[in-house]
């Protein structure tokens, strides 16, 4: 099956890739201040198929799928955490494709033992409580403390995104990041402009692996946004959506 998306705006093109376990509605501020700019935006739902072993190879390929349909030759790849894991793999399987790499509080490893284990126990909740328990696990963590206190709207959006999520699809997207591939390998091989943005009060992404990922990808940059965790781009979209634009404005595609 194909992926969803949505475009807006003309201009070069820019995919925005949401995390999880959330959809592509976590954009839409960022996606206005991009287009606002001359940018075209495309917006896709990530979805992945539980009975392949490695659909994270394969939603890559169907966001591939969508550059080959809009018959765009070379794009920013902007991908927020499990978004992130998807510019991975589609680094690996279609390089061409990327004028330049915009990762936020993202890993390029695969997931340890205990955390595949943990994804597991998750999975086996969903199914029994459904997904008030990605809310009661997910939401302390996703979002800083400043957020939590001072932007209570923040947080209820947060919250009825998750809520509304697909459970079978939040199933299959834990299973998809749990076998996802190891892609610390291909880090020096990244030889595109690439923007590397942490939280800094990020509790699900340590600090120490946006110094990684700077420090093995050769033309990359690392920027910290203050009072945001996990989600920089809604918890301090003005911040955030500087940083996105003038990555996009100083690359020639
Ligand atoms: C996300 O924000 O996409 C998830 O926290 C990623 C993960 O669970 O590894």
């Amino acid at each position: 099956m194909k992926l969803r998306y949505e475009k807006h705006g003309d201009g070069k093109p820019v995919f925005l890739l949401h995390a999880f376990p959330l959809n592509n509605e976590m954009w839409r501020e960022n996606s206005e201040s991009i287009i606002e700019n001359g940018f075209k935006v495309i917006v896709p739902n990530l979805e992945f198929d539980s009975q392949n072993p490695d659909s994270l190879s394969e939603t890559a390929l169907k966001i591939a799928e969508i550059a080959d349909a809009e018959n765009i030759k070379k794009s920013v790849f902007a991908g927020i955490s499990m978004g992130g894991y998807v510019c991975f793999n589609l680094f690996r399987l279609r390089p061409e494709l990327f004028a330049g790499l915009f990762l936020c509080d993202t890993n390029s490893s695969a997931d340890d033992e205990q955390k595949r284990k943990s994804r597991f126990q998750t999975i086996a909740k969903l199914e029994t409580d459904g997904n008030r328990i990605l809310v009661e696990s997910m939401l302390p963590k996703l979002l800083c403390e400043n957020t939590k206190s001072d932007k209570k709207e923040v947080v209820e959006k947060v919250e009825k995104w998750i809520l509304q999520s697909n459970v079978d699809s939040n199933i299959s997207a834990l299973k998809a990041m749990a076998n996802r591939k190891d892609h610390d390998y291909l880090l020096p091989e990244i030889k595109v402009p690439t923007k590397i943005i942490f939280g800094k009060e990020d509790k699900i992404m340590d600090f120490k692996i946006g110094e990684k990922l700077h420090t093995q990808i050769p033309e990359s940059e690392l920027s910290v946004i203050p009072n945001a965790g996990h989600l920089p781009n809604i918890e301090q979209p003005e911040k955030f959506n500087k940083e996105l634009l003038e990555f996009l404005l100083k690359i020639n595609y």
